[in-house]
């Protein structure tokens, strides 16, 4: 398969793994071969140590429009509950370990959204727009939208969001808490890489354990979370990296970390 017939484009710059959506036609529409190949691709570089962070992008006028609508239109209940639609390939995601960052530009619609929901860092482009509107097609966010957007931005807006349609632009998306940051169109792809690199820098272990740390911030009662939080700090002393990180600062000059 040459570049052109892939629906996924796999690019490493430094410590930075790069997949771009590259189903430009059909606007980066998300079908089983995209999915699989995003998953495959995700898994490779969250196993790669040469690996620290990962960056998800689309074209300059879509991340993704969403869910592929031609070849679910003639999907039966069967056909999805049978090969588990969504959690067979979409949550691959949930699996990777390592920061993952979704930078955004153009249409972020339904499955687009929730496929950038599901990123830990969203970088927006000016031009961005996000919606959730499977309920024009008398469907439903099923990627997790109608979870991950609540938490996201509050029941509220969320609910506008599901049953309106309504589209956001890249400005009331920040200002909503569904993006991380907007930058001008033409620097999202070096803003989201240097961002990527800057991240990928620090200690890959310490990273991780951020992250998961973060999410379970979604997932438990503050109580839970906070005892897991302490744990996860506690950990942080069996690690080289830290002491090395500690050492530096007091010595006043840059660490070495090995990502142990
Ligand atoms: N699935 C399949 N094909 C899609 C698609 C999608 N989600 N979105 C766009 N395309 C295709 C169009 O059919 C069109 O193909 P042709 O050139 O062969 O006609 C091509 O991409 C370009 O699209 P448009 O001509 O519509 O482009 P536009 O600039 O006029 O509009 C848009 C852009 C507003 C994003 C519009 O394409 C659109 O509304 N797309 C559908 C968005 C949507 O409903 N997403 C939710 C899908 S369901 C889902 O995601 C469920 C879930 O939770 C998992």
């Amino acid at each position: 398969m040459n570049a052109q017939e892939s629906v996924v484009l796999v690019e490493t710059r430094g410590r930075v793994g790069i997949v771009t959506l590259n189903r430009p036609k059909q606007l980066n529409a998300l079908n089983d071969a995209l999915m699989d190949a995003l998953g495959e691709a995700l898994l490779a570089f969250d196993a790669d140590d040469a690996i620290g962070a990962i960056v998800i992008t689309g074209s300059d006028k879509a991340f993704a429009a969403g869910a592929d609508i031609a070849a679910m239109a003639d999907w039966s209940y069967m056909d999805v509950y049978r090969s588990d639609f969504i959690t067979r390939n979409w949550e691959t995601i949930r699996r990777v370990r390592k920061p993952v960052i979704a930078a955004v530009a153009g249409f972020a619609m339904g499955g687009g959204c929730e496929l950038a929901l599901a990123c830990d860092i969203v970088v927006a482009a000016e031009n961005a727009k996000f919606a959730l509107p499977e309920i024009k097609l008398a469907m439903l966010p099923g990627a997790g939208g109608t979870q991950r957007l609540p938490r996201a931005i509050g029941k509220a807006k969320a609910m506008d969001m599901c049953l309106s349609a309504r589209v956001l632009d890249a400005a009331e998306a920040d200002r909503y808490g569904l993006v991380s940051r907007v930058v001008p169109n033409e620097r999202l792809h070096d803003e989201s890489i240097a961002l990527a690199a800057r991240i990928a820098g620090y200690s890959l272990p310490a990273l991780m354990a951020i992250k998961e740390s973060v999410n379970r911030a979604w997932e438990s009662s503050l109580t839970e979370g906070i005892g897991f939080e302490r744990r996860q700090l506690h950990a942080r002393f069996a690690s080289d990296d830290a002491h090395e990180g500690m050492h530096a600062f007091l010595e006043k000059r840059e660490p070495e970390f090995r990502h142990r």
